[in-house]
């Protein structure tokens, strides 16, 4: 197991000694903006925890707590060969697993494929064809000339999706900037598995899973005490095993009240309502400006996706509406362009280990054809580690939340995704803020066993 004790992060103190007044109360503004405190953070988890009860009530909520039909979890002698597809945001992995007779072992072999952006927002038969063009490329390549029998397939779809069974998925509707006509309110195996078969592909969809779902088994493959798995990556989101007893609105079906099942919160969509998140107006830029206005409200706050997005709506604010005027007499017309700065940019500026801040100045120079000063260097760090801060403790409180809920005192929690794999800032604090006795305790461990894949030239 991989032990994350939290670590501080470096105090930058003093960094600030020579910066014009102004400036300064301009970054006061925005710590005061986006600093959640520890009471708000325990409220804000609080409430989660009622609306994640909510829920599974027989009423629902705004949190669609999806059962998955992924009953309890593996016991680590579970043997065969597997295929499994992950459509993400950016990349389109398929992987073949084999699961061999020693306990908690596997080999794994996977090759990826871009996600064309186009396909984010064209025809349903367009990315149905092309995640099928793909399987057969794997296939042809991976197992060329041999004759094969309907190889088993889990197809992990990061999307939100109605199950009434474990290889069906209705798209209750799309996240992440996707926006494809026709697919929201369908089952999506359908057209998938039709794809596949026109293209004479042999493979067999045997479970749609999310990829927090994934997340858990896998990890619980190798980990007995494995209780969550999340993913801070383009989207947020987590699931758990909750008892059927516990569950209301499966009441009806009379299932083993101790029987457990793994539960795909969904939690993007916390507080969608507004209740209780400290929304800034670029918050509500970044939703207005959404394929999807009034969705996924937590998840635009703390999502890869959204990250560099509302930290660009701040700078052109800071350039454009205050007394400030950063940037002043300077063309930001690259920096004026939507989702033009994704979440690395703002993990680089973090990692930039030069007292001056050299490299953030380079970057904001070849990539936004911007020159900053000093000063304007010194906000532009600042406004980075808040944003990514705020989205580290807000996600605590997510996790918090199903802690709380289950009683768990300590828990291991499996987590991937971009955001936490590449922003050590990121993984920082949310441990610190998840080991607060203010919002809860657990230990976060990274902790899925990855085999070096084994890629042909
Ligand atoms: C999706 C979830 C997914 C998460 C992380 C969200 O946008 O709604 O289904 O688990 O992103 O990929």
């Amino acid at each position: 197991m991989v032990g994350l004790g939290p670590r501080r992060q470096p105090s930058r103190k003093g960094s600030m000694a020579d910066m014009p007044r102004d400036l300064l109360q301009e970054i006061k503004r925005l710590e005061d903006l986006f600093t959640v405190d520890t009471t708000k953070l325990k409220a804000i988890s609080d409430h989660f925890v009622s609306e994640l009860a909510k829920g599974l009530s027989k009423e629902g909520g705004s949190i669609p707590m999806n059962p998955t039909w992924c009953m309890g979890f593996p016991t680590g002698h579970e043997t065969g060969t597997f295929l499994a597809l992950d459509m993400g945001g950016t990349n389109l992995r398929v992987c073949e697993i084999r699961l061999p007779e020693e306990v908690g072992e596997f080999d794994i072999i996977q090759s990826k494929y871009r996600m064309p952006e186009e396909l984010k927002t064209g025809t349903a038969d367009e990315l149905w064809g092309y995640i099928a063009d793909c399987l057969q490329q794997f296939i042809e390549y991976h197992h060329e000339g041999e004759k094969l029998d309907q190889l088993p397939l889990g197809f992990t779809f990061s999307y939100p999706a109605t199950q009434d069974y474990i290889d069906h998925g209705v798209l209750q509707r799309w996240t992440k900037g996707f926006d494809i006509d026709g697919v929201e309110g369908k089952d999506v195996v359908p057209p998938f598995t039709e794809a596949l078969a026109e293209r004479g592909v042999p493979i067999k969809l045997t479970a749609l899973i999310n990829d927090t779902t994934g997340t858990l088994i896998a990890s619980s493959y190798t980990d007995s005490e494995m209780r969550i798995g999340c993913i801070f990556g383009t989207g947020c989101n987590a699931a758990y095993m909750e008892h059927c007893g516990d569950i209301p609105k499966l009441e009806h079906m009379k299932l083993d009240p101790k029987q457990e099942i793994a539960i795909n919160c969904e939690w993007g969509a916390f507080d969608n309502e507004h209740k209780i998140l400290p929304r800034t107006q670029y918050d509500i830029i970044v939703d207005k400006d959404s394929p999807r206005p009034g969705q996924q409200a937590f998840e635009k706050m703390i999502a890869g996706l959204y990250l560099g997005e509302l930290f660009r709506l701040v700078l052109v604010d800071l350039h454009e509406n205050t007394n400030v005027k950063i940037f002043e007499g300077q063309d930001i017309s690259s920096l004026k362009k939507a989702y033009s700065l994704d979440a690395s940019f703002l993990s680089d500026i973090e990692n930039d280990p030069f007292e001056n801040l050299q490299e953030t100045h380079d970057k904001f120079h070849s990539q936004l054809k911007i020159q900053c000063k000093k000063p304007e260097l010194e906000l532009i760090r600042r406004l980075a580690e808040l944003i990514g801060t705020r989205s580290a403790r807000l996600s605590a409180c997510g996790v918090a939340a199903i802690c709380k809920k289950k009683g768990y005192k300590t828990a291991h929690v499996g987590a991937d995704g971009s955001v936490f794999n590449k922003y050590p800032h990121f993984k920082v604090s949310l441990l610190l803020t998840i080991s607060t006795p203010v919002v809860g305790a657990s230990t976060l461990t990274n902790d899925v066993h990855c085999r070096p894949a084994v890629h042909k030239p």
